[in-house]
């Protein structure tokens, strides 16, 4: 099996890279975790990879004049990684079209809301403003507008009824890192990938139709490896 080599890109706590990292450490995972890029360098993430003996560089937007030369800066770290597939993982600023428009299909990102709910910032609270009694959080394909690409996965949480924004972005937290790497896996596969704007998947036994892979809300996942996921008939 050849392992997809996998660049991370961070801008704070690190979480879902440590998990990818985690997962990617089973060498049964198709994923080679090849680097790690930080456009902060005081990012707390920095130190998990460092710790992991993970490669990070940071590229900070202060060091270029405009938003093209740092995603061309970037662009050019994630080819001396020999980076395939780049995962976004809480990076925290807006990318350029042309950037995205190279990486499409191999660039995914973890947001924490259903999307398309909650797009942009403070999903969390504006998810208990709304009252929604089901959250989550959703890998998609990126695309230049921001948190809209092509869904490949959600993970679904109960909001309980005295939940704070803080309970919530724990528990959604929790599932985040059950479902990135699943997310990733697929990709990584071959059994996902972007098609004209949609998520195709190829899931063996012939089937081509898009199908979600959902997370319980008690977080036991209801297709917890693909040849189950494969049976999944909604
Ligand atoms: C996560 O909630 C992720 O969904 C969002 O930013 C947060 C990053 O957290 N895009 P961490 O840095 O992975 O801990």
């Amino acid at each position: 099996m050849s392992r997809k080599k996998t660049a991370i890109m961070i801008s704070g706590r690190g979480s879902n890279m440590a998990a990818l990292i985690e997962a990617a450490a089973d060498h049964g995972f198709p994923v080679e975790i090849a680097g790690v890029i930080s456009d902060k360098a005081d990012a707390p993430g920095l130190v998990i990879a460092n710790q992991r003996k993970i490669p990070a560089r940071v590229i900070a937007r202060a060091d270029f004049a405009n938003r093209r030369a740092h995603d061309s800066a970037i662009d050019a770290a994630l080819g001396g990684f020999g980076a395939e597939i780049v995962a976004l993982a809480g990076y925290m600023r807006l990318l350029t079209a042309g950037f995205v428009g190279k990486w499409q299909g191999r660039m995914i990102n973890i947001h924490p809301s259903l999307l398309p709910l909650f797009r942009g910032l403070d999903a969390h609270r504006r998810a208990l403003e709304a009252g929604v009694r089901l959250h989550g959080c959703t890998v998609h394909f990126v695309t230049p507008e921001v948190d809209s690409g092509p869904i490949i996965a959600q993970a679904a949480v109960p909001v309980l009824a005295d939940d704070t924004e803080e309970m919530l972005a724990a528990r959604v937290l929790k599932a985040e890192h059950q479902l990135y790497p699943l997310a990733l896996r697929l990709v990584a596969e071959g059994s996902v990938r972007m098609e004209a704007g949609r998520t195709v998947f190829d899931l063996g036994h012939g089937s081509e139709r898009a199908s979600p892979l959902i997370l319980a809300p008690d977080l036991r996942p209801a297709a917890p490896n693909l040849e189950d996921l494969a049976r999944f008939t909604p």
